[in-house]
C-alpha cells in the first residue's frame, strides 16, 4: 500500500506535501516522513507514527524547500520504525519513496552489497535509491537510471526520486502500483491518488504501467516502457473539500454512515426508467453482451466480496444465472474451469485492491466473454482495465471501515441483476418490483438511521465482551459477515458469522452469557426456523439482539428485538445492514479505538 506525493514548483512545497500525506493516509499510517532539496543539502525527516507527528517534526524545523517528495507508510517488509520509513537514501545524493513490493528484492540487495553499499533498512525499497545512484554514478541520467533500474525490479512499484545534484527535476515510474501527475499552476505533482493534490489541481494524467515521467516547476515529459516520450491524456476531476473532510462529524466512519441515503440515490440516478432498468447502464453495447451471458465469476476482496455474494443470490433469483464466487487473492490459484459465455465481474471500492487486479489481469488471459467492474473510483486500474464498468458514485470513502461503499455496491449490483435479467428476457414483473422499491430505498435507508437511539442502548453491553456471534440466513448471510467484519475490524472484538442453521453443528458450544448474538431475523420463507435456531440460542444462555420485521414474535428473556422497517424483501440485506454499522461504530467508540484508522489496517490494499 502506503501513498507517495511529489512537488516541484515555485514556491515552498514542505506544506502542500505534508497536506496531501494527510489525505492518503488511508492508505497506510505506521510512518512517514519526506525529503526536501535545499540546493546544497537535501532535508531529510521521518517519524514513525501518524503523518500527525511528522507534521509537528516540520512546524519545529520549518524546512524550505521548492522541491521534494513525502510518503506514508503501511508495513510490508520491515516493522513500522524510523529506520523503515521512506523516504530512503543512497550516499546522501539520491532520495527514493516507493509504493508496492520489490519481489526480487534479496538477490538484488545481495547483488547492491558485494558493490560496496550498505543497508540501514529491512525494506525491500531501499535498493532502488542504491540502484539509481550506481547508475548515477556511471555517468548516466536520472532518466537513464531509472529505466536500468526498472529493468532489474521484479514487482510492483510508483517510485518518486530526486537527486541532490538537481534542484529542478524529479524522476518517477509506475507498474502495477497507481500513480498520477498533477498539473498545476506553476507547478507539477505527483501522487499516489488523485484525492492527495485536489486543492492543488483538477487535471490529471494517470501513467500507465511501464511509463517513467521527469516532472519541474515549469513541464513534465513521460516516456512509455521503451523510453518513447508520449502524450498520455488529460483526464479532469473536480473533488470538493466537502467530500474529504469530517464536517460536523466525530469520525469519517459516521459521515460516511450518514452519507448513504444520498449516496445511494447517486447509485441510481439515471439508471433507472419507469419501471424497469435503462439500457447499456454497464457501457455501450452492454445490454447485447448480457443477452449471452450464461454464467457469472464474481471476485472481490473483503466487505467488496460480502457484496458480490449477496449479488449471487439475486444474481440466481432474478437474471437466473449460476454464480460462482471466490476471494480474489485465491481465484488464481485453484486452476478455474470457466464455462463458455462466463461474465467476469470484479467489486471494489478503490478499483486498486492487488488481489482484486490480479485476478481481472488472470482472467483476460482466460476464455471469458467478457470482464465487467463495479467500482467506486472511476480513474482506477480496475476500471480502467475493464471491459465494461459502473460506477457507484458513493463519494469518497476516508474511513478504513466500507460502509456506503458497501450499500452502493449493492445497489450497483442490483443494477446489474436487473440488466443481466432484462437482456435475457426474465421476470419483467419482479423487475418492476424491484425498481419501484429501489426508488424509495434511500428513503428506508433514512429511516433505518433513525435505529441509532436503541442501538446507543445495548451498545454498552456488547462493548463489554470479548466476542460476538452474528447470524443470518440465505441472503442475509453475508450482511451477518460484514456485521462480524465491521466489529472486529474497529473495535478489535473477535467476531464471526454463520448461518444460522449450522450452529448446531457446532459453534452452539460457544454460547453462554458472555456471547453476545446479533441476529438478522426479516419476514421470509425461513422465518420460523431462524426462530427457532434462536431459540436454541436462548435456551443455553445466550443474549440474543434480533433485528427483524414486526411480525416476528420472540419472546426473549435478555437482549433486545429491535423492529426492523419495511422494505422489498430482495432489497432487505441493503437495509439491515445500516444497524450492524450503528453498532460497530457505537461499541468502538466505547473502546476508544481508533475509528477511521485501525491497527494493522490500511484503506486500500495494493499488495498481495
Ligand atoms: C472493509 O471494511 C475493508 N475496508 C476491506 O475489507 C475492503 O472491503 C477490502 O480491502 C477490499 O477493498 P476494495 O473494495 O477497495 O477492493
Amino acid at each position: 500500500m502506503c501513498g507517495i506525493i511529489a512537488a516541484a514548483s515555485n514556491r515552498n512545497v514542505g506544506k502542500l506535501l505534508v497536506q496531501g500525506l494527510h489525505k492518503m493516509e488511508y492508505r497506510g499510517y505506521d510512518s512517514a516522513g519526506i525529503a526536501l532539496h535545499q540546493l546544497d543539502k537535501i532535508a531529510h525527516l521521518r517519524t514513525l507514527g501518524k503523518v500527525k507527528l511528522l507534521e509537528d517534526k516540520m512546524i519545529q524545523e520549518k524546512p524550505k524547500s521548492k522541491l521534494g517528495i513525502a510518503h506514508t507508510r503501511w508495513a510490508t517488509h520491515g516493522e513500522p520504525s524510523e529506520e523503515n520509513a521512506h523516504p530512503h537514501k543512497s550516499n546522501e545524493r539520491v532520495y527514493i519513496v516507493h509504493n508496492g513490493i520489490i519481489e526480487n528484492y534479496l538477490e538484488l540487495k545481495d547483488y547492491l552489497k558485494k558493490e560496496g553499499y550498505s543497508f540501514t533498512s529491512q525494506t525491500d525499497s531501499e535498493l532502488i535509491a542504491h540502484l539509481l545512484d550506481f547508475y548515477l554514478n556511471k555517468d548516466k541520467t536520472m532518466i537513464d537510471s531509472m529505466y536500468m533500474t526498472l529493468d532489474k525490479l521484479e514487482g510492483a512499484y510508483a517510485i518518486a526520486a530526486i537527486d541532490k545534484e538537481d534542484n529542478k527535476n524529479i524522476v518517477v515510474a509506475r507498474n502495477k502500483s497507481p500513480l498520477l501527475i498533477g498539473l498545476g499552476t506553476d507547478e507539477f505533482l505527483a501522487a499516489s491518488d488523485p484525492l492527495a493534490i485536489s486543492q492543488l489541481t483538477n487535471e490529471f494524467i494517470f501513467l500507465e504501467d511501464g511509463d517513467v515521467a521527469q516532472i519541474s516547476a515549469d513541464d513534465y515529459v513521460i516516456f512509455d516502457e521503451s523510453k518513447n516520450p508520449v502524450d498520455r491524456e488529460i483526464t479532469k476531476i473536480d473533488i470538493s473539500n466537502q467530500a474529504t473532510s469530517k464536517g460536523d462529524y466525530k469520525h469519517f466512519m459516521e459521515k460516511e454512515i450518514y452519507e448513504q441515503p444520498q449516496a445511494i440515490l447517486n447509485t441510481i440516478d439515471g439508471r433507472v426508467g419507469g419501471d424497469d432498468v435503462l439500457d447499456n447502464i454497464f457501457g455501450l453495447g452492454s445490454s447485447e453482451l448480457f443477452e449471452k451471458v450464461k454464467r457469472v465469476q464474481i471476485v472481490a476482496c473483503g466487505t467488496s466480496l460480502h457484496a458480490g455474494r449477496v449479488a449471487a443470490n439475486w444474481f440466481s433469483a432474478i437474471s437466473e444465472l449460476p454464480t460462482q464466487i471466490d476471494y480474489a487473492s485465491e481465484y488464481r490459484y485453484r486452476n478455474p474451469h470457466v464455462d463458455e459465455n462466463s461474465l467476469l465481474v470484479t467489486i471494489s471500492q478503490s478499483g486498486e485492491t492487488a488481489d482484486t487486479l490480479a485476478a481481472l489481469r488472470y482472467a483476460k488471459e482466460k476464455e471469458y466473454i467478457s470482464t465487467l467492474t463495479i467500482c467506486n473510483v472511476p480513474t482506477s486500474s480496475l476500471a480502467r482495465e475493464s471491459d465494461y464498468s459502473i460506477f457507484t458514485n458513493a463519494g469518497p470513502e476516508i474511513g478504513v471501515a466500507s460502509t456506503k461503499a458497501f450499500t452502493t455496491q449493492l445497489a450497483a449490483l442490483m443494477l446489474l441483476a436487473l440488466s443481466l435479467a432484462k437482456s435475457r428476457d426474465k421476470n419483467p414483473k419482479l423487475r418492476t418490483r424491484v425498481v419501484t422499491a429501489m426508488r424509495s430505498l434511500s428513503d428506508t435507508v433514512q429511516e433505518t438511521l433513525k435505529l441509532r437511539d436503541v442501538i446507543l442502548e445495548i451498545a454498552p453491553e456488547i462493548a463489554s465482551k470479548d466476542n460476538a456471534l452474528f447470524l443470518g440466513r440465505g441472503i442475509f448471510y453475508p450482511i451477518a459477515k460484514e456485521g462480524a467484519l465491521k466489529l472486529k475490524e474497529i473495535s478489535y472484538i473477535h467476531a464471526e458469522a454463520y448461518p444460522a442453521g449450522e450452529l448446531k453443528h457446532g459453534p452452539l458450544a460457544l454460547i453462554d452469557e458472555d456471547m453476545p448474538v446479533i441476529a438478522l431475523a426479516p419476514e421470509s420463507e425461513i422465518a420460523e426456523k431462524l426462530v427457532s435456531n434462536l431459540e436454541e440460542v436462548k435456551a443455553r444462555g445466550g443474549t440474543l439482539y434480533v433485528f427483524s420485521d414486526p411480525s416476528i414474535s420472540m419472546d426473549l428473556k435478555a437482549g433486545r428485538l429491535i423492529n426492523m422497517p419495511k422494505c422489498d424483501f430482495l432489497l432487505t440485506p441493503i437495509i439491515y445492514t445500516i444497524p450492524l454499522q450503528i453498532l460497530s461504530y457505537e461499541v468502538a467508540l466505547l473502546r476508544g479505538t481508533d475509528i477511521d484508522q485501525p491497527r494493522n489496517l490500511a484503506k486500500s490494499v495494493t499488495v498481495e
